[in-house]
């Protein structure tokens, strides 16, 4: 099975906290980091900060979650596809005509500049979404997991690489995707004694056996006093199963 580098979020609000992360990350040269940059970063600094994060050496997750009519996503998702990303992220929500625009997009964009096509990860449900929010907001009247099942179905079908969602859904998941369908999955912390506000936790070791192909960690790592270290420890959890 596929497995990759933990996916590292970078969750800070200056340049100079992202760039000090990118350059102790970039110093673990063993291994190659991937980055994580969201929304907050990407809208204050731009296609510059994915650009400094590439000339460390370290490999980018540009998680921007696109979501517009399938126009407008596979237009955005062109000029993604330019920026030289590894991993990139859009909505189930979307349609499949959407998700298959974005996909379009975004091979068009890496075909044009050159470069390796970016793998495109659907959001399923956001975490924040709950059983009470589906059913009395969006009234869906199925359970949250039959739902999640469904949208990895469906980015599947679109033609879609893979889904973020939690780790307690990647069996559930795998019984209804074909086996190279790549499950990338947050809410991780080393010691579970420590989640911060994600609600369902579990540990680099326990992500690897239920069948995360990668994880992405955040402030474990970006809150460290030593982020090298705590990568190190994480990675080593992640991907040789070492407690
Ligand atoms: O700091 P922490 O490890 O909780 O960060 C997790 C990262 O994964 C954050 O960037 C968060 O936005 C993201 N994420 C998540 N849950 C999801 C999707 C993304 O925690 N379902």
């Amino acid at each position: 099975m596929e497995r990759f580098e933990p996916m590292v979020a970078i969750d800070v609000d200056t340049k100079e906290a992202a760039l000090k992360l990118f350059d102790q990350l970039a110093g673990d040269t063993n291994h190659t980091p991937i980055v994580k940059i969201g929304m907050e970063l990407y809208y204050a600094f731009g296609p510059g900060i994915v650009k400094q994060a590439k000339q460390r050496g370290l490999a980018v997750f540009l998680d921007l979650k696109s979501y517009d009519i399938p126009n407008t996503v596979h237009r955005a998702m062109r000029v993604i596809g330019k920026l030289g990303v590894r991993y990139t992220t859009t909505h189930a929500a979307g349609g499949t005509e959407m998700l298959k625009a974005a996909k379009e997009g975004l091979v068009e964009g890496a075909h044009e500049a050159g470069l390796p096509e970016p793998k495109l990860l659907e959001i399923t449900e956001l975490t924040s979404i709950d059983e009470n929010i589906l059913k009395n907001e969006q009234h869906v009247d199925l359970p949250l997991i039959d739902v999640v099942k469904n949208y990895a179905q469906v980015a599947e079908r679109a033609g879609l690489d893979g889904v973020i969602c939690s780790a307690q859904e990647v069996e559930a998941i795998r019984t209804v995707t074909k086996p190279d369908f790549l499950c990338v999955t947050p809410g991780i912390r080393p010691n579970l004694s420590v989640h911060d506000d994600q609600k369902r936790v579990v540990t680099p070791a326990q992500a690897r056996k239920l069948g995360s192909n990668g994880i992405v960690v955040g402030r474990p790592i970006t809150q460290s006093d030593n982020p090298v270290a705590a990568y190190q420890a994480i990675r080593q959890a992640f991907m040789e199963g070492e407690e």
